[in-house]
C-alpha cells in the first residue's frame, strides 16, 4: 500500500487548489481523509468497489461493517437510495447538512462492499465546507467511516488521523479540529417507526419532535459473539485506548468521592493514573495526568474533548497505567452519545 501520506493543510488561500488535488486522488480510486463537523472521515469513491476496499484495508475494518455514504446535494440521493419515506424527507429537511445519518433502501449502483452486503445504505450530508466541496469536486458520493484504526477512538484532528493511518492512506486534508466531536446519529427509516442505531450529534429529543415515536435500537454495552444486531457496527470493540479505562458514573459528589478512592488505591500499587474529568470534579481530586471534559452540564464540550482526551491519556509520553473517567457528564442531547462512547470504551464500569 502507500508508503507516503500527503498532508494537505487547507486554508482560505489554498482552498480551491487543495480540494482539487484531493478530489483528483479520489477520482483515481485513492483514499483521502477529510474533516466533517463530527469527526474526520476516511473517504473513497462510494461507487467504486476497488476504492472502497482500500478503506477497509487501511482501517483493518471487518468486511461486514458497512460504511456511511456522504453526499453534498439532494440530486445524488436519488442515485443511491429508493423508497424514501415522507418521514425521511422531513428529517433531511430539518437536519441536513448535519450529524444525522439515515439508513435507506439502496439502489444497485451502490456496491456490496460499501453496504456490507445489506440491501440498505446509510447516507448523510455533512455540515463542513471542506467535506462538501470535496464531495462536489470528486463528482461522486464518498464512503467515509471515521478515519481511525478500527477499534480506536475516533479522530477529531488531522494529527489523530496521521498517528493511526500514516503510510496507509493517500492523503489527509488538515482543516483543524472538528466542531461536534462525536459521530453522527444513525437512524433507520426503512420501517414505519424509525430506529436509532447509534446515538450521536443529533439528540433523540430533537428527532422525536419531528417523528413522534422512535425506537432505541442500540445498547451501550459491547454486544456478545453470535447475537443478532441491526447495525453491524454494534458488535465490535469501539473507541478503546490501549490503556485500561475505568468509568465512574453517578451524581457529581458520589463520582468525586469514588474517583478519589480509586486514585488512592491505584497509586498505592504504584500505577500512574490519568483522569478524564469534568471541571467540577477536578476541584476535588488530582492525579498524574488530567484532561478536561469541560463543565459537567455542557455535554457539547465533553463531546468535543472526549476522543482527544482518551488519545492524549493513552499516549506514550504520558505513560499512564490506568485512565479513570468522570461519568458525571449530563446525559442529555449529545451527552447521550458521550456516555455511550465512554461505556463502550470502558474496561470497567463503576456505579458510584
Ligand atoms: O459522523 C459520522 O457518522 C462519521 C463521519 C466521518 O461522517 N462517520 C462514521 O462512520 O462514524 P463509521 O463507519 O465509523 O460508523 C458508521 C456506523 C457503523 O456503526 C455502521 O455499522 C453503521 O453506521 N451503518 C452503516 N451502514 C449501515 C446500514 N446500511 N445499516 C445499518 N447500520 C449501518
Ligand atoms: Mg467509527
Amino acid at each position: 500500500m502507500n508508503s507516503k501520506t500527503l498532508v494537505l493543510k487547507i486554508g482560505k488561500n489554498n482552498f480551491e487548489d487543495t480540494i482539487s488535488r484531493a478530489a483528483h486522488i479520489l477520482k483515481q480510486g485513492g483514499t483521502v481523509a477529510f474533516p466533517t463537523e463530527t469527526v474526520y472521515g476516511l473517504g473513497a469513491d462510494a461507487l467504486n468497489p476497488d476504492a472502497v476496499r482500500k478503506i477497509f484495508e487501511a482501517k483493518g475494518r471487518p468486511a461486514d461493517n458497512p460504511l456511511i455514504v456522504h453526499i453534498a446535494s439532494m440530486d445524488s440521493l436519488d442515485k443511491i437510495a429508493t423508497d424514501i419515506s415522507p418521514i425521511a424527507f422531513e428529517l433531511m429537511d430539518a437536519f441536513w447538512p448535519g450529524p444525522l445519518t439515515l439508513v435507506l433502501k439502496r439502489k444497485d449502483v451502490v456496491p456490496d462492499i460499501t453496504t456490507g452486503g445489506l440491501d440498505t445504505v446509510a447516507v448523510r450530508m455533512p455540515d463542513n465546507p471542506v467535506a462538501l466541496a470535496l464531495i462536489r469536486e470528486a463528482g461522486t458520493p464518498l464512503a467515509a467511516p471515521s478515519a481511525n484504526t478500527s477499534g480506536r477512538p475516533s479522530p477529531t484532528t488531522a494529527g489523530h488521523v496521521i498517528s493511526d493511518l500514516s503510510g496507509r492512506i493517500d492523503a489527509v486534508i488538515d482543516g483543524g479540529a472538528v466542531e461536534v466531536g462525536v459521530e453522527s446519529t444513525v437512524l433507520d427509516v426503512t420501517s414505519d417507526v424509525p430506529v436509532i442505531l447509534r446515538p450521536g450529534g443529533v439528540g433523540v429529543e430533537e428527532i422525536r419532535k419531528h417523528v413522534g415515536e422512535v425506537v432505541i435500537g442500540y445498547t451501550d454495552q459491547a454486544v456478545g459473539e453470535g447475537e443478532v444486531v441491526r447495525s453491524p457496527g454494534m458488535k465490535y470493540t469501539h473507541y478503546s485506548p490501549k490503556t485500561k479505562v475505568v468509568l465512574v458514573e453517578g451524581d457529581g459528589r458520589a463520582v468525586a468521592a469514588k474517583m478519589s478512592e480509586l486514585i488512592e488505591s491505584y497509586s498505592e500499587k504504584n500505577m500512574r493514573v490519568g483522569l478524564l474529568i469534568t471541571d467540577e470534579t477536578a476541584g476535588h481530586v488530582s492525579a498524574d495526568e488530567m484532561y478536561s471534559l469541560g463543565k459537567r452540564d455542557v455535554p457539547e464540550d465533553a463531546a468535543r474533548n472526549l476522543f482527544a482526551g482518551l488519545r492524549y491519556l493513552d499516549g506514550r509520553d504520558v505513560n499512564i497505567n490506568v485512565i479513570i473517567v468522570d461519568g458525571s457528564v449530563k446525559c442529555d442531547g449529545v451527552g447521550v452519545a458521550v456516555l455511550n462512547r465512554l461505556r463502550k470504551a470502558a474496561n470497567e464500569l463503576i456505579e458510584a
